[in-house]
């Protein structure tokens, strides 16, 4: 089979994405596209399969790649980690096995490498590429809850929890869902979590923290980036506090993260080195494709006997063999997702992770300037690239949001702060300029209009 128009095809399938997703409404225009729904006896011809799926599927694509989506904290595609996640596609390899795979499973260390270069974490910590936070937050806690118990004299891998002793996880109160998943994952459930109490923009507080902190084994799961937000807990005294306690801390940084890759914003984490481990993704601030989360952990000894997997088949590092990816991750076979990582931070390079950082900070600011100055318009809260706003009380917030949606020139998203609906947005995209965030302000102020003009 001659593959090569099949996928010059989708080249230029993908490149028409691309163009238009500047211009193009941001919303989808239907919920429900008409796709084939029929597997057929026969077989179908794979440019057929393709092109049926280009048609059909787009009416139903929201554009998530838009320098005008602001919904939820999701970053673009940026044109370097689509191209090289299609070159990992097309040479399929295993990214879990070393041996086999050297070329992928060497550009994922070098891009981990980086990764820890540019978040001023521990250059010796290790790393693990995983689909997303919340994984990286699985594999992560998982070396957590290995040391902290093999301090106790508790061997989880052996024993699993039961006869172990307890395990206190002192988190805030405002820290993501996804924490409480992983840790249900890891048999630790909701009674062992101790919420402690926040500040107004959903930062931990350190005394909070102090007076939870009781001995025992202990992880505290820190924040750097509160979802709503932006807010992130004062690493320095959460590290001094729980170092103190001789509890493991563990850092949630999904996009918060990434502050520190710029010298300029490098202060709002300050801190962040001393915890024991952290967890990011590279898909929403960094802008690669989806999935890609990554987990890094400064006890690269607890991380390993976390995740490691041995079988008579497979050669290991203990036995002399490289780096075995599968040794550091949940999965056991995957796809060589850092592939995009490396290829997007290198076309960025150091300058340009930082001015994106930057960028997408001074947009947010520039939203919150121009709401906090629109009529009828409130700015509820405001850090990092996160900007809350309400539009009048909840109802007419959640009209103008919805009214907002439907006109297509952006995307944010709706969240409840303090018990108040909110309109939440996130500036994530590569692209986003102040232009974009001023045709985004217009937008929203004519759309609360039109919801005062039809009450
Ligand atoms: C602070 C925080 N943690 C974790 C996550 C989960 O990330 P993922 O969807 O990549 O698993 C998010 C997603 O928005 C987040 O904002």
């Amino acid at each position: 089979m001659d593959v090569r128009p099949l996928l010059h095809r989708v080249a230029d399938e993908a490149g028409d994405w691309f163009d238009a997703l500047p211009e193009r409404p941001v919303h989808a225009a239907t919920a429900e596209p008409a796709i084939t729904g029929v597997l057929g006896d026969d077989p179908t011809d794979p440019a057929t399969v393709v092109a049926d799926l280009a048609r059909e599927t787009s009416p139903g694509l929201l554009a998530f790649g838009s320098p005008r989506f602001f919904g939820f904290v999701i970053g673009g595609a940026h044109p370097a980690g689509v191209a090289a996640d299609w070159l990992a596609t097309a040479w399929d390899q295993n990214a879990g096995l070393a041996g086999p795979a050297p070329g992928v499973t060497e550009v994922e260390a070098i891009a981990g490498a980086w990764a820890l270069d540019l978040l001023g974490l521990p250059e010796d910590a290790s790393f693990a590429f995983v689909t997303g936070c919340q994984m990286a937050h699985v594999t992560a806690l998982a070396a957590a809850r290995h040391r902290v118990l093999a301090d106790a004299g508790h061997d989880v891998e052996r024993d699993g929890l039961v006869g172990g002793p307890p395990i206190r996880i002192v988190v805030g109160e405002e820290r993501h869902v996804t924490v409480d998943r992983a840790l249900r994952f890891l048999g630790i459930g909701a009674a062992a979590i101790e919420a402690v109490a926040v500040d107004e923009a959903g930062a931990m507080r350190p005394d909070a923290l102090r007076e939870a902190l009781r001995g025992g084994p202990t992880i505290v799961i820190a924040q750097a980036g509160n979802v709503n937000t932006g807010a992130t807990d004062p690493m320095d005294a959460v590290c001094e506090a729980a170092g103190e306690a001789g509890a493991w801390v563990h850092v949630d940084g999904a996009f918060g993260l990434w502050a520190a890759a710029s010298p300029s914003r490098r202060g709002l984490v300050r801190g962040v080195e001393h915890a024991d481990s952290w967890t990011t993704d590279a898909h929403k601030w960094l802008n690669v494709p989806y999935d890609s989360g990554l987990a890094f952990v400064r006890d690269t000894e607890a991380h390993r006997a976390a995740m490691a997997v041995t079988a008579a088949y497979l050669v290991h590092e203990h036995d002399g063999g490289p780096r075995e990816p599968m040794d550091w991750t949940p999965e056991f076979s995957r796809r060589a997702r850092g592939v995009a990582v490396y290829a997007t931070l290198r076309a960025l390079g150091r300058s340009g992770v930082a001015e994106l950082v930057d960028r997408l900070c001074d947009c947010a600011d520039r939203f919150a300037e121009r709401l906090a100055a629109a009529d009828g318009f409130e700015v509820v809260a405001h850090g990092l690239n996160q900007v809350l706003v309400r539009a009048g009380d909840d109802e007419h917030t959640r009209a103008t949001l919805a009214a907002t949606q439907a006109e297509g020139t952006c995307w944010p998203s709706g969240t409840t702060w303090r018990g108040r609906s909110c309109i939440r947005i996130s500036v994530s995209n590569w692209q986003t300029t102040f232009d974009d965030v001023d045709r985004s302000v217009e937008a929203l102020v004519r759309a609360a209009a039109r919801q005062i003009a039809t009450t």
